[in-house]
């Protein structure tokens, strides 16, 4: 049966069905929804990566991340905040849209800020229409398990797809204490009840963050949606990570669960203090910069 691709073949579900290089376009096809339940039937692993502008959405895209989440750690790593909890829509739309438009073959998800639907599905409904609409993203996400069901089911029945998020969510920061580890202990009864009530209510997948390993093998073994771990180990059915964390461009306190596998800070202040130098010198501009007359 042809997709509204117009692909026919079994394949067409496979997440990774490119048959050459992932940046070659002749064999990109846009992730769906589809590939996630797919992957996980496979024991695939899904990733997934941040991403907040056009230059490192095309970079992430063309190298084969599985999908980019315009998250709202933008309020860290573009604007500045202390917490994710000051981040409005006004302020992801446009970052949302620049990361849509580099996306050739990732699934681009629009992460809801705090205050914008915690009010109930109306406003959740209301505020994943806009980002639909105004940046051309393909999925939406959410925080909260249980608390979040009703919104969850609004959108998802409004045929947009929806991306869970249990375990720490930054947004109840203040509610839960701080950065601490969800799920531990009696805990884990309380976890595995957010994610199921998130898969119930019809999310194609659910991030789980900073979950231990094992309480994290539970769920992704009971739930039919792929897991996503954000420092929840390896057990998970995807990971996804906060790019600038990973790449060496955050300053500060990295958390325990990420890899470094660059030095981009280091990379841009070297850069940024040859500049410096030229220019002071009097060695840059040369004369190969020079317009001739
Ligand atoms: O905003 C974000 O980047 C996130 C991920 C860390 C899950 O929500």
């Amino acid at each position: 049966m042809a997709d509204s691709d117009g692909a026919t073949s079994s394949a067409d579900d496979e997440i990774r069905s490119y048959g050459g290089t992932p940046d070659d376009p002749a064999v990109r096809k846009r992730v769906r929804i589809r590939h996630f339940r797919r992957a996980k039937e496979q024991g695939i692993r899904i990733t997934g990566l941040t991403s907040y502008d056009y230059l490192t959405a095309s970079i992430f895209d063309a190298a084969g991340v599985d999908f980019l989440l315009v998250g709202d750690s933008a309020g860290n790593t573009v604007f500045g905040y202390d917490t994710t909890l000051p981040v409005t829509v006004e302020e992801l739309i446009p970052l949302t849209r620049a990361v849509a438009r580099a996306a050739q073959r990732a699934l681009v998800i629009a992460d809801l800020p705090f205050g914008s639907y915690e009010n109930g599905p109306d406003m959740a409904l209301a505020t994943a229409i806009r980002f639909m609409k105004e940046t051309n993203a393909h999925a939406v996400k959410l925080e909260g398990g249980v608390r979040s069901a009703e919104q969850i089911r609004r959108i998802v029945g409004a045929g947009i797809p929806v991306m869970g998020h249990v375990g720490f969510t930054p947004q109840s920061e203040h509610g839960l204490g701080g950065h601490l580890i969800q799920g531990r202990g009696d805990a884990a009864e309380n976890l595995l009840e957010d994610a199921r009530a998130v898969a119930e209510a019809g999310a194609f997948a659910v991030v789980l963050e900073m979950v231990p390993s094992a309480v994290a093998a539970r769920v992704t073994a009971e739930l039919d949606i792929p897991t996503i771990s954000v420092g929840a180990g390896p057990h998970c059915d995807g990971q996804l990570l906060v790019w600038t964390d990973w790449a060496g461009l955050t300053t500060g306190r990295i958390p325990k669960f990420v890899r470094q596998y660059a030095d981009v800070a280091g990379v841009l202040r070297s850069a940024t203090e040859a500049y410096i130098a030229d220019v002071t010198n009097g060695v840059y501009p040369a004369p190969e910069h020079e317009y001739p007359e």
